[in-house]
């Protein structure tokens, strides 16, 4: 008779330490769990070089990952995927609190990529068994991969947070069209207005606001979003929002990519009464914007880990009806 146990393994790469030992802390809280060692060094050239300290074999391995940029986070994922595969791991699961390139998901002009289909391809194509991310940007994401994929929610962490502030008179604002899925949950659950801003984008990174669909004057605003950037949607937003009466302006966005300092700049120029990030992102200028407090989502992913290991559902985490 066979007393083989399942067991699973979770290792992280570079890109977000803080947020994997996070996740760590919870798992060991809940079932004793440490995290693994897995070593990641690079030849001189800057080639990434990768070994499990542990033995793996007929292991689920979770690999815990963001993938913005530098660029060589994603290639680190994948080597990691690929050392796992090849040292006979049971079962590989990419846990990716930011999904980088997500946001090119359509040839929305001639000659361009579908950087997500690509992104999606690479990380199946390396030996990924399944992935579990966060907020993606555009939800149909999730079809590029022919995988399981489970999408976790930010908006479960933010509303328990949100609720304690006690704020009355509220109305949601996406600052695009783009955003209005998400901004939508929050109206629902906090029984609020939702008003949307016509964002055009003339370039990449250059933002033109348009016009604002709904009233905000005299309420107290949750502007929602799931990537500050550059920041320029965000905090034009914010000024227009101001300028037609809003009363108080929440921000809440999951990831904080602040891609250079005019993000902070801008940021802490904006009308934002507090701005509410995750830590999905390791990203040291969150400590330079005014006003900033950082929700963990560790526990989430951590619960994400423990019951896609015991086959139970993902879903009962969150109140999925979003529409
Ligand atoms: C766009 O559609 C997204 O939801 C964000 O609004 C956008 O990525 C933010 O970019 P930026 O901060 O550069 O304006």
């Amino acid at each position: 008779m066979s007393n083989l146990v399942r067991d699973f393994k979770v290792f992280t790469g570079n890109s977000n330490k803080p947020l994997a030992e996070a996740i760590g802390r919870e798992l060991k809280q809940a079932l004793g769990k440490d995290l693994g060692h897995c070593e990641i060094k690079k030849f001189s050239d800057g080639e990434i070089w990768v070994k499990y300290a542990d033995n793996i074999r007929g292991s689920d391995v979770f690999i815990i990952q963001s993938t913005n940029t530098p660029h060589e986070n994603l290639m680190e994922l994948l080597i990691m995927i690929d050392a796992a595969r090849r040292a006979s791991a049971n079962k590989i699961t990419a846990v990716i609190p930011y999904f980088g390139y997500s946001r090119q998901d359509r040839k929305d002009q001639p000659r361009v990529s579908i950087t997500a289909k690509l992104v999606a391809n690479l990380i199946t194509v390396a030996g990924a068994d399944r992935v579990i991310t966060m907020d993606l940007h555009a939800s149909q994401v999730q079809g590029f991969f022919d995988i399981p994929f489970d999408h976790l929610y930010a908006s479960a962490t933010f509303f328990k947070r949100i609720e304690k502030l006690n704020l009355n008179n509220l109305a949601v604002v996406s600052p695009d069209v783009g955003g209005i899925k998400l901004a939508r949950a929050y109206a629902k659950r906090f029984n609020a207005d939702l008003v949307v801003i016509d964002k055009r984008r003339p370039q990449q990174n250059v933002t033109e606001i348009m016009n604002i669909i709904g009233n905000v004057e005299g309420k107290n605003v949750l502007l929602v979003d799931d990537i500050i950037d550059t920041a320029n949607t965000f905090t034009q937003a914010a000024h227009l929002l101001k300028e037609k009466g809003a009363l108080s302006i929440i921000g809440i966005c999951t990831h904080p990519v602040f891609s250079s300092d005019s993000a902070v700049e801008l940021l802490n120029n904006a009308p934002l009464d507090k701005l509410f990030v995750t830590d999905t992102i390791n990203n040291e200028r969150v400590n330079k914007v005014k006003n900033l407090e950082v929700v963990s989502v560790a526990k989430t992913f951590a619960l994400a880990i423990q019951y896609t290991f015991e086959y139970k559902s993902i879903s009962s985490l969150f109140d999925t009806d979003k529409d």
